[in-house]
């Protein structure tokens, strides 16, 4: 397949944790994989920043080693690594102090785009923005890249806001939720609105309930430290998810841009009702013989969630009494993302009661294996009569689109969106606030009654509650395979 790239301006990025694990793991491949495609001209910059003593050579290196790590074989085999390695530079700075920042405006060039990509803890955020507006480098158009989490809760998120408010505008602010960067998360758009066929059906006098599954297999071995204090509802939830529940909920926009998007998931956001404390079952992956949440945590006492199942309603015309359901957990049965529409059954069945009916059914895949599939029934075949059957119609997007196709990391899109100035896929600062505004109060109810999350053994499904959140609705959730 024939990719369509359209290179971007000429840039200069800073990346600030230059030498951390987001930047080695996801950044720097993502750029490189773009640099390959053709995308990224000759005389972009990408500077590294942080605070290891290290020179352009050494730096080069470094990321020479992750791209070994996180790119293929033929990639990292490319003619074009060196000339890619050779567009790396780097400033030893110290983020809360004073050395290295006069280097960094040294190096900016005054003609090409401008991009800071603050790959740290949040903690930094104020003293970044604050020496980097001192300094003179965030000029008015230069763009900010802010990595999540953003904030903790409501008061805090609103603190990161004000802070970046102060130096910058809300048009220079990239807030990144990497779930919006997959290609198969912009595709729900595309089924949505770039189709006849589902809209009419899209609410709630067709659409039965909608189950939204985000599993892993992987814990939280390596980073109990940060995780210990979020848990799947602050990591995953307020985030992933809720993004997620947006792009299923949302009104049409009028167009496909920025405001218009942000301004219709907002409403959805808004429209959330507060959870009932029965709607939500929290989980922690345990032990016996596995792994063991509180052991990977290293915090024997730890009563934060792997694992979180609960019931939504968006109270507005379109969805009033249609529920959404929403899964996610670490050290599950599979790794799986989807998104599944099941729709009423039809008003009246011709072939009498005793062909049943079974539900129609729009899984969307988002990983791994991304497609879509739509289960309808149909005639089973043979001169038994009019019996009925219901059967997938199934579309991976790797046979459909054909071999060669590759479905870009979700960091190289965003990081392309932000050289390209397009805030799309980015979250507004008032988007973040409500998300924290829906779920501060779920979480402030539990330390209120000290609850204690349900253990689940590793490689299952989640606690037995979760399957009975949806077992006293009549309904079952999808199997997790
Ligand atoms: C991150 C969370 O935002 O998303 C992680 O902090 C989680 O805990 C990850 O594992 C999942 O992302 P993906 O792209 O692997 O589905």
């Amino acid at each position: 397949m024939v990719s369509r790239v359209i290179p971007v301006e000429r840039f200069d990025l800073v990346v600030f944790g230059a030498t951390g694990d987001l930047a080695r793991r996801k950044i720097m491949p993502g750029l490189y994989r773009r640099w390959l495609d053709g995308q990224i001209p000759e005389g972009s910059r990408i500077i590294g920043a942080a605070r290891s003593r290290l020179d352009a050579a050494g730096y080069a290196e470094l990321i020479r080693e992750a791209l070994a790590e996180f790119v293929t074989e033929a990639e990292l085999a490319d003619a074009r690594l060196e000339p890619f390695l050779s567009m790396l530079s780097y400033v030893a700075i110290d983020a809360t102090g004073t050395d290295g920042w006069q280097d960094l405006r040294a190096q900016m060039r005054d003609d090409v785009v401008r991009a800071v990509y603050f790959s740290v803890g949040p903690s930094l955020f104020g003293a970044l923005a604050e020496r980097l507006h001192a300094h003179g480098i965030t000029t008015p158009d230069c763009r900010i890249v802010v990595e999540k989490p953003f904030g903790h809760d409501l008061a805090s998120a609103r603190a990161l806001n004000q802070t970046l408010a102060a130096h910058f505008d809300e048009q220079q602010i990239y807030r990144i939720d990497h779930y919006l960067g997959k290609e198969t998360v912009q595709n729900l758009m595309a089924v949505r609105f770039a189709n006849i066929l589902f809209e009419p059906l899209w609410n709630a006098q067709f659409i039965e309930h909608v189950q939204i599954t985000v599993a892993e297999t992987v814990g939280v071995d390596g980073r109990g430290s940060y995780y210990d204090r979020s848990g799947a509802m602050r990591d995953m939830v307020q985030n992933h998810l809720m993004q997620l529940l947006c792009l299923i909920a949302m009104e049409p926009p009028n167009r496909f841009d920025p405001d218009a998007m942000r301004d219709e998931k907002l409403k959805v956001i808004r429209a959330l009702d507060p959870v009932a404390s029965g709607d939500v079952v929290r989980g922690q992956y345990a032990g016996n013989g596995g792994a063991s949440y509180t052991e990977d945590a290293d915090n024997p006492e730890s009563r934060t969630e792997s694992f979180i199942a609960l019931k939504a309603y968006v109270s507005n015309w379109r969805w009033k009494g249609t529920p959404f359901y929403l899964r996610t957990g670490k050290r599950l049965r599979a790794r799986v993302s989807e998104i599944a529409i099941t729709f009423k059954e039809p008003p009246h069945s011709i072939f009498g009661e005793a062909e049943r009916w079974k539900e129609n059914v729009l899984v969307i895949r988002l990983q791994p294996d991304e497609g879509m599939d739509l289960r309808v029934m149909i005639k089973e075949p043979g001169p038994g009569g009019m019996r009925l059957k219901d059967v997938a119609l199934d579309m991976s997007f790797a046979e459909a689109l054909g071999e060669g196709m590759q479905i870009p990391d979700a960091y190289e899109r965003l990081i392309m969106d932000v050289i390209r100035g397009n805030q799309t896929l980015f979250m507004r600062s008032d988007e973040v606030e409500a998300a924290w505004a829906w779920v501060d109060p779920i979480i402030e109810a539990w330390e209120k009654r000290g609850d204690v999350p349900r253990p689940y053994d590793p490689g299952s499904s989640g606690p037995e509650d979760a399957l009975m959140l949806m077992h006293r609705d009549g309904r079952r959730w999808r199997e997790i395979k």
